[in-house]
């Protein structure tokens, strides 16, 4: 068995409508071993799943997640902007912004699935999303493999001084010198690399591939160079095309 793992970007966001748990549920269908996904946080304090601080881009709202209530921000579709996907179908306007908690129900029923969770704090300061985020996954995520991981080191951080047994990666975008002491000296689990830096310059991560999960690997090219690198993990909006090269191994 190659020892990449496939994880859904945003669920299989190449594909389906991103964040959503339609995309969740096909990227599972393509046989993922991970999911990631983002969260902030609403005006009432309900955690959400959805990339961007507003609803503009993936919905058919509009404004900040953090001015609106989970009743209100619910109320649109997190599948109506996705038309020109050549899979679209009408039924994907039902699809609504779902909490961390539905997230987490789903994949009760799976539960091999690793899951990446995305803490966007790095624009708004949400006060007591990390308590909430905590809170949700020992209700309701209980015996799952998660991985936190954010650009907003302190995030994190945080994270692990409320849990000191939660993994911890940090979202890294720009090349850093020596990166295996970032894992020794803040106790990270991983380090969670954009591709470009990796692909630049693999040997300078030779001592941490395989605590390497890397974003977002999408062309045949990348994700096979990825795949001889035998990191931990390709994070992909195409889940099903990196399955299938990593098969051919
Ligand atoms: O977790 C990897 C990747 O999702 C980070 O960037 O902007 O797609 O959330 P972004
Ligand atoms: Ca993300």
């Amino acid at each position: 068995m190659h020892p990449t793992k496939v994880y859904g970007h945003r669920g299989a966001m190449g594909e389906y409508p991103e964040n959503t748990l339609l995309s969740f549920e096909q990227a599972i269908l393509q046989g993922v071993d991970g999911l990631e996904l983002d969260v902030q946080l609403t005006k009432d304090g309900e955690v959400v799943v959805i990339h961007d601080e507003m609803l503009d881009r993936t919905t058919n709202g509009t404004g900040f997640i953090k001015d609106w209530t989970l009743g209100e921000i619910k109320q649109y579709s997190a599948g109506a902007n996705f038309t020109k996907f050549p899979k679209y179908k009408p039924e994907w306007e039902i699809e609504a912004v779902p909490t961390l908690q539905e997230v987490l129900e789903l994949l009760q029923d799976h539960p091999h699935i690793e899951l990446n969770i995305e803490m966007k704090t790095n624009h708004f300061r949400y006060e007591g999303i990390e308590e909430k985020v905590l809170e949700l996954v020992n209700l309701y995520g209980e015996g799952r493999n998660i991985i936190y991981s954010s650009f907003h080191l302190p995030s994190i951080l945080k994270l692990k001084v409320l849990d000191p047994f939660v993994e911890i990666a940090w979202l890294i975008h720009q090349p850093i010198p020596h990166p295996n002491e970032y894992v020794e000296i803040f106790g990270l689990e991983a380090l969670h690399v954009a591709k470009d830096i990796i692909l630049a310059s693999p040997y300078q991560y030779k001592e941490t591939l395989k605590r390497l999960r890397v974003w977002t690997a999408n062309s045949t090219d990348e994700i096979k160079q990825l795949l001889d690198l035998q990191v931990n993990a390709i994070i992909t909006d195409y889940p099903e095309k990196a399955l299938f090269f990593r098969s051919e191994r």
